[in-house]
């Protein structure tokens, strides 16, 4: 798979994610479908929206003990999405197990891709909440390091970290990477924002891009400006 823009479909229901994707008549956009969705529609969102042609991001960010992330991933594994995702502080056990659960009997298997800190996490909460004293940026590569060597596919990150992590990891393991805006419009909640022109210069494979697609005035306009500038 190369370089794509992944529309983050962060809505409440299914009537809601099809009234948006049905805007765009004869494109297929790669979507990611998170837990507000998932958990409000359940599996069968998914199904449809496969059927509908898109390929899928499936961000459910497991965590739980190897045995039941395995099970869990054999589950994912049937419903035909491109990428899924855990947490990389599972460790390396949890990751390696999640792959065997993931992998199809013909050993073909959608990606995995690793949260390594959450953005939301910085460097005095990670310490107070979480004991780490490490630098964060140091405990990110760490995570991603752990994640390639279980044989995950990449990580996601903010962009301002994708360069040192193909540096660490490797230029063929993937970044994928939120906190994504426009030069002219709203940053928002997002903190660390990179336009989806500099997410390309620093070597993101994939940008996820939300609001700046599903809450613009004309949408495919919006969605077809992020492929223009990031796949060019
Ligand atoms: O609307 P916006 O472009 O900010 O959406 C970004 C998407 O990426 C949301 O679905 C958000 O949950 C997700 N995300 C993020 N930062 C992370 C991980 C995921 O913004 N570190």
């Amino acid at each position: 798979m190369g370089k794509d823009v992944i529309i983050a479909c962060d809505f409440a229901s299914a009537k809601q994610t099809f009234d948006f994707l049905d805007q765009f008549t004869g494109k297929k956009p790669f979507v990611k479908i998170g837990m507000e969705l998932f958990y409000a529609e359940g599996p069968q969102i998914v199904r449809e929206i496969k059927q509908r042609g898109h390929k899928i991001f499936l961000d459910l960010k497991l965590h739980d003990i190897p045995n039941t992330v395995k099970k869990a991933m054999a589950v994912l594994r049937d419903l035909d999405v491109d990428i899924c995702n855990l947490h990389a502080s599972g460790t390396k056990p949890m990751m390696a197990a999640a792959l065997e659960g993931l992998t199809r009997p013909d050993v073909t298997r959608p990606l995995l891709i690793a949260v390594t800190q959450l953005t939301s996490t910085d460097q005095e909460t990670m310490e107070r909440d979480l004991w780490i004293d490490h630098p964060i940026d140091e405990v990110v590569m760490h995570y991603a390091k752990n994640a390639r060597d279980a044989g995950l596919d990449g990580v996601v990150c903010s962009p301002l970290e994708a360069r040192k992590v193909h540096e660490v990891c490797g230029a063929d393991f993937l970044t994928v990477t939120p906190g994504v805006r426009f030069a002219d419009g709203d940053v928002g909640d997002q903190k660390r924002v990179m336009t989806p022109a500099q997410a390309k210069e620093i070597g993101s494979d994939y940008i996820v891009v939300g609001r700046p697609i599903t809450a613009a005035a004309d949408p495919v306009a919006a969605y077809e400006r992020c492929v223009k500038e990031f796949v060019g």
